[in-house]
């Protein structure tokens, strides 16, 4: 059989009666032009018309059968066919909805109804035998009426009900509204439902329920009683199969030794909605089968009530425990609940525990938390507006903290107080709780891992590390703001896809398809990790584009990124390039300066800038000259400043150290000299160790010796201010320089005022 309820729900579109009509006469004249059109030898050739008459033959079958139509006994009434009994070759069976139709009485009904539903009426009276023909009827819902009381017939005949639910109307609990015998001739019923009935009486209607011998659940109020009488009476040991009871209104319920005594089969028990209560010592020892308890209220809400509620508890085999809406009053406890919880349960069965939509106040200390009971498997702790939370998770398999707060603790926290020993979580749940990032090593120490659900947060990026959890199959990740996962979580993913069938939700995202992402996309397609995620992306200028295939996304990035990445390249260069000139141009202005500090970094005597002059120098002068100028330094300067005048100087060709580079030696002669004299000529400039020499003065002077000039000009011949390099004019400016007369009276002139300069 085909299954076309995905396709459309054509309950709802066929609930207009008139289209209802229209489609299935197309649908018959539809099929009608198939089998005019073929000739019944074609129809069985050809396979692909015998596929189009199946389908147009269920979907004919599906319209006739699955729609609700105004019943043809009773036009308030709604009718569905229920196809799986039509198909057993049986009568056809209907499930009739009467509800919300402002029906006064019940309609006249056939035989061949399953289920009727009655709710939100104005019934008042179910007369004598009103059902008695209804003996198939399986489930009758008459909630929502304004019944006050029944007859002792009004339930004769339905012999097969199974659900009856009577909640919601003013039916007293009296012998006169709900005679004994009542019930006597539902003989199958399993599930009756008669909550919030108004007007209470003082007594359970005992007896009438004792005839329910196969009640299965049981939906009823507490009476106000007095505190001698028993609220399930002897009468309900009658009642064997039941094991689930829902209590709806009561007023403070006092649950002692006796209340549960012959009720002994019980296995669930909600006060699901607001209903104060009280457990005193006893009162749970008999209830020997429970297996879930839900708890709403406490009537003495402080910590004393809730440790005895657990001790009694503590009595059963209960496996589930569920506070919902229990802690609310927002209260500072100088004992707090989950301590008293924890403690309590120490040594129980418990292995579900459920504290929803309670105050965080008062449940979480905010230190010296206990850990959670050994026998604990699951904690869930939905909606309590937590904002912080660390407990020692102990043997918790399964952890729910959907819908709280913790977005802000867990940027920097983890959720597991002692990461010893290993860790048995299987399960997390950290959905709605405005996580915009998580610490990195969030999920570490949880090797066991396999659920992580993170959806509905703020997420941006994954940069949590899951490559621990070898066994993950699921991360939810559906909701949040994700663009698209970096490198690094892609190759996580498909590490941990080696080894387990990873499945990643990441629907309703903003994924990006820009050339940034398009990494991802090819990721997307290529890992097998099965991830699902909408059709839709935005593009670079903020558009949303919707596409059908990833592989046409991609296609199209390619194109657009190639232009993209010869921009980047070109860009790249250029910057490169104006780097590379810059670096240049900065090296060259500071050429002088660089060599200088490179090789008084290589002598061995560098020394501090001296700051003042008044330390010894090995030499008074160092003489720079060229070759060329020779005879002159040896004739004339040795003969006058170191002969007559006794001064020390510096001659390149008597006192450089052989062995020692000559840049070296040139740096530690300036160094180690009070002067540097230059003999200017015109091969002076020329020379590249003159000026390699002057310029290193130059720089000994700026660096070394607070910008003191140490630099004597000795020129030998007439040079032409436009045949100097700047440096040089700069310092002729100054007047630090000479000239050399060569005639015997100029002479002695000349040498007497270097002598002044030397000693300056
Ligand atoms: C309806 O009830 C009759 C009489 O009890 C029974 O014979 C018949 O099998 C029932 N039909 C269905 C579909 O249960
Ligand atoms: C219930 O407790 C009362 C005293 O509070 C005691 O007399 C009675 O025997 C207890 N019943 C059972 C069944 O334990
Ligand atoms: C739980 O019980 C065990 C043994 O009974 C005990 O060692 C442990 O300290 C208890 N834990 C708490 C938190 O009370
Ligand atoms: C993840 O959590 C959200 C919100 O609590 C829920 O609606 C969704 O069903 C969960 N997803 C899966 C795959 O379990
Ligand atoms: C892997 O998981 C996906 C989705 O949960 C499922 O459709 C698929 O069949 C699984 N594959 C294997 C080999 O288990
Ligand atoms: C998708 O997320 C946006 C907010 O990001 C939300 O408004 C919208 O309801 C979500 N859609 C579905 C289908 O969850």
């Amino acid at each position: 059989m085909i299954t076309l309820y995905p396709i459309i729900d054509l309950r709802q579109v066929y609930k207009n009666q008139h289209i209802t009509i229209v489609l299935i006469i197309s649908c018959l004249y539809f099929l009608k032009i198939e089998l005019h059109k073929n000739s019944i030898r074609n129809l069985m050739a050809s396979k692909i018309t015998l596929k189009h008459l199946v389908i147009v033959l269920c979907i004919c079958q599906y319209v006739v059968l699955a729609i609700s139509l105004p019943c043809d006994f009773n036009e308030k009434c709604r009718c569905t066919n229920i196809p799986q009994h039509a198909e057993m070759g049986r009568e056809v069976m209907l499930n009739v909805d009467c509800s919300n139709r402002k029906l006064q009485d019940v309609p006249d009904l056939p035989a061949n109804v399953y289920t009727l539903s009655l709710k939100k009426n104005n019934i008042k009276v179910i007369n004598d035998y009103q059902f008695s023909l209804l003996r198939n009827v399986s489930e009758l819902d008459i909630s929502y009426n304004k019944i006050k009381r029944l007859n002792r017939f009004s339930f004769n005949g339905l012999s097969n009900l199974l659900i009856l639910n009577l909640n919601n109307n003013p039916l007293p609990y009296t012998e006169r509204a709900i005679p004994s015998e009542v019930f006597k001739s539902l003989i199958s019923l399993k599930h009756l439902c008669i909550r919030f009935t108004s007007a209470i009486g003082t007594l359970l209607p005992e007896v009438a329920l004792s005839n329910l011998k196969l009640l299965e659940s049981l939906e009823i109020d507490i009476p106000l009683i007095t505190p001698y009488k028993v609220v399930f009476s002897k009468s309900f040991d009658s009642l064997v199969h039941l094991e689930t009871l829902k209590i709806g209104t009561c007023l403070v319920f006092g649950i002692k030794n006796d209340t549960f005594s012959h009720l002994v089969y019980l296995k669930n028990i909600y006060f699901d909605i607001i209903c104060e209560i009280l457990i005193l010592p006893g009162a749970h020892h008999c209830l020997q089968k429970l297996h879930k308890i839900e708890m709403h209220f406490f009537s003495q809400y402080d910590v004393f009530s809730i440790v005895h509620a657990i001790k009694e508890l503590k009595l059963t085999p209960v496996q589930t425990i569920v506070f919902k809406n229990t802690f609310f009053h927002g209260r500072e406890e100088p004992y707090y609940t989950w301590n008293a919880l924890a403690s309590g349960l120490n040594g129980s069965s418990v292995q579900n525990l459920q504290l929803t939509g309670n105050n965080p106040v008062s449940l979480f200390p905010l230190s010296k938390i206990f850990p959670a009971p050994p026998s604990l498997l699951t904690l869930n702790l939905s909606s309590n507006k937590l904002d912080q939370f660390e407990l020692e998770l102990t043997n918790i398999q399964k952890l729910i903290l959907r819908d709280n707060h913790l977005g802000n603790f867990l940027r920097l926290k983890s959720l597991n107080k002692h990461i010893k020993g290993n860790s048995k979580l299987k399960y997390i749940d950290i959905s709605m709780n405005r996580i915009y990032k998580l610490k990195s090593s969030i999920f570490h120490g949880h090797p066991e891992l396999r659920y992580i659900n993170l959806s509905h947060n703020y997420l941006q990026e994954v940069l949590f590390d899951v490559s621990q959890a070898n066994y993950l199959k699921y991360l939810v990740l559906s909701n949040n703001f994700i663009s698209a996962f970096n490198q690094k979580s892609m190759r996580m993913f498909d590490h941990l896809s080696l080894n387990s069938n990873l499945t990643i939700y990441l629907l309703n995202n903003s994924l990006e398809c820009t050339c940034k992402t398009l990494i991802f996309w090819k990721w997307i397609v290529l890992t097998r990790v099965n991830v699902f995620f909408d059709r839709r992306c935005v593009s670079e200028d903020g558009t949303v584009v919707r596409f059908l295939s990833t592989n046409k996304i991609i296609q199209k990035l390619k194109k657009e990124c190639i232009a993209y990445t010869s921009f980047i390249i070109i860009a790249s260069i250029v910057l490169l390039a104006t780097l590379i000139c810059i670096a240049v141009a900065v090296v060259y202005k500071y050429r002088w300066k660089l060599r200088y500090m490179f090789y008084l970094a290589k002598s061995k005597h560098h020394r501090h800038k001296a700051s003042t002059d008044d330390k010894q120098y090995v030499y008074d002068a160092f003489i720079s000259y060229c070759e060329h100028d020779k005879s002159f330094v040896i004739n004339d300067c040795i003969k006058n400043l170191e002969m007559e005048r006794n001064f020390k100087l510096c001659v390149h060709q008597r006192d450089f150290i052989p062995g020692e580079e000559i840049t070296t030696n040139i740096t530690n002669a300036i160094h180690e000299s009070r002067k540097t004299i230059c003999i200017l000529t015109k091969q002076f400039f020329d020379s590249y160790y003159c000026m390699f020499e002057f310029n290193m003065a130059r720089m000994e002077s700026i660096y070394s010796r607070d910008k003191r000039n140490i630099i004597f000009l000795i020129f030998v011949e007439q040079i032409l201010p436009q045949n100097m390099p700047l440096v040089l004019l700069e310092l002729v400016q100054k007047d630090s320089y000479i000239e050399y007369p060569n005639d015997e009276q100029g002479n002695v002139v000349f040498w007497d005022k270097i002598d002044e300069a030397l000693r300056q």
